[in-house]
């Protein structure tokens, strides 16, 4: 099983990456193979709105020739994807936000006698600020992936308000392990497998992955 996630920051090390790096632990704890890319790694560029009611021109493969489409198709043979963002005006930051309307090509398939892209896929979504919007941020993501055909397992979202020290938010960082460790479970059960879809309440875990990323990130005197 693929685990995709998407990092909305400019910041290499800051929380919404923290974060992101713990749910994908999570995630290979439940044997899930994992990538974590940047949204701020390559031009995506803005949705020009070929979807028109009479005339749907939009569909998968989107028509840019862009890094939003070498993200698409990563989204396209992922089995789960995880969307980390930083809060920026109580949104996803805009390149996250950027390629979530280039997705719409993803959904756009029913338009065209197909399944949406996005059914089945299973979705977590974690968001940092330095002052509040979390569930607010999370709760968009939540909603507008489950309108695309996303399935948000239960304790599929997280949040911090501790800006890029959100490693030491230690609720904060539990919740994002178990944001990738049931993303898993759910791809799993999915695929008929029998797993539980409880919160895993592991401190020795959360602490082994925090000191894990502390180390691989070079937190140490920063955060
Ligand atoms: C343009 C902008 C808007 C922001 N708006 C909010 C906000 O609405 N709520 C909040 O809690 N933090 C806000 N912040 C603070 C960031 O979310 C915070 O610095 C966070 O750590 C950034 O995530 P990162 O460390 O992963 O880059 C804003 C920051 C910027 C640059």
């Amino acid at each position: 099983m693929k685990v995709l996630g998407i990092c909305g920051s400019p910041h290499k090390d800051g929380g919404s990456a923290q974060l992101l790096l713990a749910a994908l632990k999570g995630a290979q704890r439940e044997g899930a193979e994992t990538e974590f890319v940047s949204a701020y790694d390559g031009e995506i560029k803005p949705c020009k709105g070929c979807i028109q009611d009479e005339e749907p021109d939009c569909k998968y493969p989107c028509v840019f020739e862009d890094f939003g489409k070498a993200l698409l198709e990563k989204i396209y043979s992922a089995d789960g994807v995880i969307f980390s963002t930083p809060i920026y005006w109580f949104a996803p930051s805009g390149p996250l936000k950027v390629l979530i309307d280039r997705m719409t090509c993803l959904e756009n398939m029913v338009a065209f006698g197909e399944p949406s892209y996005m059914e089945g896929k299973v979705f977590g979504a974690i968001a940092v600020g330095a002052d509040a919007g979390g569930p607010y941020v999370g709760g968009y993501l939540i909603t507008t992936m489950t309108c695309m055909g996303a399935i948000i397992p239960p304790w599929g979202i997280a949040y911090s308000h501790k800006g890029n020290r959100a490693i030491h938010d230690e609720k904060a960082l539990l919740d994002a392990i178990n944001v990738g460790i049931l993303v898993a479970r759910m791809i799993a059960v999915l695929k008929g497998q029998k797993k539980e879809l409880s919160f895993v309440d592991d401190v020795e875990l959360m602490r082994k992955i925090k000191k894990k990323i502390i180390e691989e990130l070079g937190l140490g005197g920063s955060t």
